[in-house]
């Protein structure tokens, strides 16, 4: 069986600036990323801001065409005349489901407006049983049918947010930061509600997010980048118990453990993130990098690696 999703050395170029006293640069938002995502399965994507996430996750809703490689849904070549009949399969769900959601509409018509518009056949009443059933699976109450997206806390206008982006009953959702803006205990009932719907449903996830406990929970596989390209990739528990890249090991040291035994020495990056417009030649992370040697500096290292490939040439273990 082919994965759900499959993305081959993708990549996405901006140009930008040029005005009338400078030349119109490029910015490499993301560059050479493969990876696979299976149905039932969640995978990561992690890194600092600015790393290419949100590039990678308009490419994989068929907001953007990639300037580079290919992706596949469900072994299907993604083209941009296929875009119409694959967009149904691949739903996404923001940080900010204030922004997302159209306010003036009641959640009722929120969730009925998919399938106006991309399952004609069904009549009104079919639509309204399919939004009442879907409310249920998420944990709104009968009563929120009527009740407009300003009516609700975040937690539960994220609940809406989820529940619009599973009415065409897709295959891959898209989740780019879905609970940063939520309070930790309200977190924590979204992510279970996201874990519940995939073991119901099947559904694989690409869940990108900036903080490692959240990724901990509930990822299968981790997709760390660094400026835009991949740095390491394997599961969760071979990057996080033994990380390869340097990158990655600063990262995870940064994260809180609860077990006091396995606390970790923390390693604070020295300097900035570089410009995306002046990527450093070699390895990005060279500048940063505590074990960097005149090769990174010369030279920028693939991914290599079987299990857990990571683009280092002095990897860790
Ligand atoms: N439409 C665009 N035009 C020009 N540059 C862009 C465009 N979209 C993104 N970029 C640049 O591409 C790079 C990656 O941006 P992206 O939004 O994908 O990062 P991100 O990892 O989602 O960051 P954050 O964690 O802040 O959401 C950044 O340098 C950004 O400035
Ligand atoms: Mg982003």
């Amino acid at each position: 069986m082919s994965p759900v999703l499959e993305a081959n050395e993708l990549g996405r170029d901006y140009e930008v600036g040029g005005g009338l006293f400078s030349k119109p640069g490029v910015v490499r938002a993301v560059a050479g990323t493969s990876f696979t995502v299976e149905a039932g399965k969640t995978l990561a994507v992690v890194g600092e801001s600015g790393c290419g996430k949100s590039t990678l996750a308009r490419m994989i809703t068929m907001i953007e065409a990639p300037s580079a490689g290919s992706l596949r849904i469900d072994g299907t070549e993604v083209t941009p005349e296929r875009w119409p009949e694959l967009r149904t399969d691949v739903q996404i769900v923001f940080q900010d489901p204030y922004g997302s959601l159209n306010l003036r509409q009641k959640v009722g018509q929120i969730l009925e407006e998919p399938l106006k518009i991309n399952r004609k056949e069904l009549s009104p009443a079919d639509r309204q049983a399919k939004a009442r059933e879907m409310m249920r699976l998420v944990g709104l109450r009968e009563e929120h049918y009527d009740r407009y997206p300003h009516m609700f806390s975040g937690g539960q206008r994220q609940r809406i947010a989820v529940a619009r982006a599973l009415m065409l009953e897709p295959k891959l959702l898209v989740l780019d930061e879905p609970v940063s803006a939520l309070d930790l205990s309200i977190q924590s009932q979204i992510l279970n509600l996201l874990n519940d719907l995939q073991e119901r449903l099947n559904l694989a996830y690409l869940f990108i997010s900036h903080d490692l406990s959240v990724v901990h929970h509930v990822a299968d596989d981790i997709l760390v980048m660094y400026l835009g390209r991949p740095v390491e990739y394997g599961s969760r528990d071979a990057v996080f118990n033994s990380p390869r890249h340097p990158y990655t090991k600063a990262l995870i040291s940064a994260t809180p453990t609860a077990d006091p035994t396995k606390r970790r020495q923390r390693i604070k990056l020295q300097g900035e993130l570089p410009s995306p417009l002046a990527v450093p030649p070699g390895c990005a992370f060279a500048p940063r990098c505590w074990k960097a040697q005149d090769k990174c500096r010369a030279e920028r290292p693939q991914m290599t690696g079987e299990a857990q490939p990571a683009a280092c040439f002095f990897p860790e273990s």
